[in-house]
């Protein structure tokens, strides 16, 4: 199944973080099915470079245990050519002694000077890691071939500290050098809002504020934060999903085509979208278009889920926020007046991604005075997870002598087609060995999504008192409810 156009050219792959839980979960898994499809040629080397002592031999010990029961060709070569370099990531010592491996795999594997570095450490490392590069000279190749640098968000904490990461990271890397990845970029469905758009007429000329009444995004979790509980403490939902995910996948679906598919064109009008939301600053704008919530024990007798609160690592009386309800106002041409209205939680009653557009309702129903008025408007929805698929919500007529109509539904899966979706980490980790930034978020995405969300935060921070609460395996506390009734409309059910 190799595409000849997706394969990396000769590389070495430094992983800062090779003997943590990022690289035993995600990396080596998404290496090995890489390297089995043919996509890793031999000239790829895997260097590690990690605290725990390790010498090559165990490093590739370690990374054949972390994907059992598999032992590809591809596979076989990547490890058996495996490099390691222990040390902590602020001693001068490990970035020399990764220097020397680099050049020796140059000289030896054939990986003609070219290094991506995938940060897979505790986010705090990111920028003193991205200064000792660039103390050791390399963020540049010494052959002029490409050095690129793989971060996952968080990216900072809020906008200020996203310009000092940004600066760290700056110190070695150019921004073209620089691949931050929001893995929601790369599930197949959030690709295909892309397809959909722009690969089809019939969508386009409904795609705007004539046709659309509000547009929905849920992101639903029925796990808790299970043992994340230290880390979530100082995230929370707004940062953990909002910042990031949510506005990602917002940007794509609302934006205005782009002029072309080349990345920066793409890019470019993700962030016209991101700086045409308008930003809640004043504590009223928070109040009324705002919601947070912290989940308690709930569930069923059977599947008594706990409460925030009482998760480890969390403390008794946190008031980190477990659930986000927003309404954003877009203030372009093609939205304006169109709400949106996002949801994220954990501890929801089902675990679902969708983005769904709601059509206005018809200027009269003369055919069906009373019940039809309630039925749920038209729309369009997009099924990100589980399910990957299209659904087109209208109403029909019940056969029959009456004339009732129910709501229909014309549903499109992604389990119609024989291939299978590469799995996210697959895709970036591909895409960034291949050099294609589209997927990847820029700078400038990554400060404006901050200055959407930070207002909100501050509003929170200043009255950490009061945050509603909701039983797990509930929709939120009741003000997410009243957040969109307020506007005469009501929450999909997702189905
Ligand atoms: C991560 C968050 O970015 O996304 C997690 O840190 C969350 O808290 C996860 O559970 C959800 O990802 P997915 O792919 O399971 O929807």
């Amino acid at each position: 199944m190799t595409d000849p156009d997706r394969r990396s050219p000769p590389c070495a792959l430094v992983i800062f973080g090779a003997s943590g839980d990022l690289t035993a979960r995600k990396l080596l898994p998404a290496l090995e099915r890489l390297a089995t499809y043919g996509a890793l040629p031999p000239q790829v080397t895997l260097i590690g470079v990690a605290r725990t002592p390790m010498s090559d031999g165990e490093f590739r010990d370690y990374c054949r245990e972390r994907v059992p029961g598999t032992a590809g060709p591809g596979w076989t070569a990547l490890t058996a050519s495996a490099r390691y370099v222990a040390g902590g990531y602020d001693d001068p010592a490990t970035h020399r002694r990764l220097a020397e491996v680099l050049d020796e795999c140059d000289r030896d594997a054939g990986t003609a000077g070219n290094r991506v570095y995938y940060f897979a450490t505790p986010p705090r490392l990111f920028g003193p890691i991205a200064v000792h590069l660039a103390e050791a000279g390399l963020g540049r190749s010494p052959l002029g071939g490409f050095v690129r640098a793989v971060i996952e968000k968080p990216f900072g904490w809020d906008e200020a500290s996203a310009r000092d990461l940004y600066a760290d990271l700056s110190s070695a890397f150019a921004e073209e050098q620089i691949f931050r990845i929001d893995h929601y970029l790369a599930k197949e469905t959030v690709q295909n809002l892309l397809a959909l758009r722009f690969a089809n007429s019939i969508f386009e000329p409904i795609w705007n504020r004539t046709w659309v009444d509000n547009v929905q995004i849920t992101v639903a979790e029925t796990l808790g934060v299970g043992d994340r509980g230290g880390f979530y403490e100082t995230t929370g939902a707004m940062r953990d999903i909002v910042q990031n995910h949510v506005l990602q996948v917002l940007s794509l679906f609302l934006m205005e085509p782009p002029t072309s598919f080349h990345p920066e064109a793409i890019r470019d009008e993700k962030v016209k979208l991101l700086r045409a939301i308008r930003p809640l600053d004043e504590a009223a704008d928070v109040t009324a278009n705002a919601v947070r919530g912290q989940y308690t024990r709930g569930g069923t007798r059977e599947d008594l889920m706990t409460g925030y609160r009482d998760e480890p690592g969390v403390d008794p009386l946190s008031s980190t926020e477990t659930f986000v309800a927003l309404r954003l106002d877009i203030d372009n041409w093609r939205w304006t007046g169109v709400p949106v209205y996002v949801r994220t939680g954990k501890r929801l009653p089902c675990r679902v991604t969708e983005v769904a557009m709601e059509f206005h309702r018809p200027p009269q129903l003369p055919l069906f005075p009373g019940p039809a008025g309630d039925l749920e408007p038209d729309a369009l929805v997009v099924r990100v997870q589980p399910d990957e698929g299209l659904s087109l919500r209208f109403g029909a007529k019940v056969p029959g002598h009456a004339f009732r109509v129910q709501k229909a539904s014309m549903d499109f899966s992604y389990e119609s087609f024989e291939e299978q979706a590469p799995d996210a980490y697959e895709r970036v980790i591909l895409d960034a060995l291949i050099g294609d930034p589209t997927l990847f978020i820029r700078a400038d995405e990554v400060g404006r999504s901050w200055r959407i969300v930070d207002p909100v935060l501050e509003h929170w921070s200043e009255d950490p008192g009061s945050i509603p609460l909701y039983q797990a395996a509930t929709w939120g506390p009741p003000e997410a409810a009243a957040l969109i009734a307020r506007d005469g409309r009501r929450w999909r059910t997702p189905s």
